[in-house]
């Protein structure tokens, strides 16, 4: 009897690649992880955790961190989603819009998480080469015939930044999902961020994390911006209380 399913039997799962162990001392580039510690304030606030908020399952709609991720960014709340890490929107794009038998283009080379969240809910990962300079071939990700296209920008590993008009070319070309992964545009020039282009693009959603540029992966909070019906869907889509208490605080 097989029990395990024979797509996940089959595929690699995902490589991270070698990790020197924290004691060692290494800056882990590989991982993109901060060389400088979190701000004072993140531990600050987890000492001020108290028992009764640990004993309560947290919000589970998030409300508080929403609402102030809204306002920073200039966005609607309804358009603003939080999630544990932002590797569970990356799931949750494969999960909620491109599903068993989608398809889903990248550029290669890219994050290749992409890859194989993808081949776990037997979505099918188009990889599109970069030219050779690794400038992303835009026309070549539309044409790929993928209901959702993912763009990394800046893009990584090679951290080239795709200007605000070179995305809104694609959005605009594309009548799929366009989703922006700004993990690292904290330290690009943010005039490029396409998160105040959400109610202009009902096909656009940007996904961002607390992760690398606030030092915090060990607590995992991502969040992600886009128009009303594309955050209610990820919002269905979701674990109950995917954004446990104690991360809600270091955010
Ligand atoms: C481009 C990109 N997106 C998303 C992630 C996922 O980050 P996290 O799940 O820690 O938010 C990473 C992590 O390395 C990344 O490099």
């Amino acid at each position: 009897m097989t029990i395990v399913l024979p797509h996940i039997e089959q595929m690699p799962g995902y490589a991270e690649g070698v990790q020197p162990l924290p004691e060692a001392g290494a800056i882990r580039l590989n991982l993109n992880e901060s060389p400088h510690p979190p701000s004072p304030q993140v531990l600050k606030a987890l000492r001020e955790i108290t028992e009764e908020q640990l004993r309560r399952y947290p919000d589970s709609r998030c409300e508080e961190l929403r609402a102030e991720l809204a306002a920073q960014y200039g966005v609607k709340v309804e358009q603003t989603f939080c999630s544990n890490g932002s590797s569970e929107l990356i799931s949750l794009l494969m999960k909620v819009f491109v599903g068993p038998e989608g398809k889903v283009a990248i550029p290669d080379p890219s994050f290749p998480l992409y890859h194989s969240v993808a081949a776990g809910y037997q979505a099918t990962c188009i990889k599109v080469a970069t030219r050779d300079d690794f400038s992303i071939d835009g026309e070549a990700l539309r044409k790929s015939g993928a209901q959702a296209v993912v763009l990394v920008n800046p893009n990584a590993p090679t951290g080239l930044l795709l200007s605000q008009a070179e995305v809104i070319h694609l959005v605009e070309g594309m009548d799929g999902l366009v989703v922006v992964d700004e993990a690292y545009m904290d330290f690009a020039d943010s005039d490029e961020s396409v998160i105040s282009l959400i109610d202009r693009y009902p096909n656009l959603l940007v996904l961002r994390t607390f992760s690398k540029s606030y030092g915090l992966c060990g607590v995992r909070v991502g969040y992600g911006f886009g128009h009303e019906r594309l955050i209610a869907a990820l919002e269905k889509g979701k674990d109950v209380y995917n954004v446990d208490a104690i991360a809600r605080f270091a955010s």
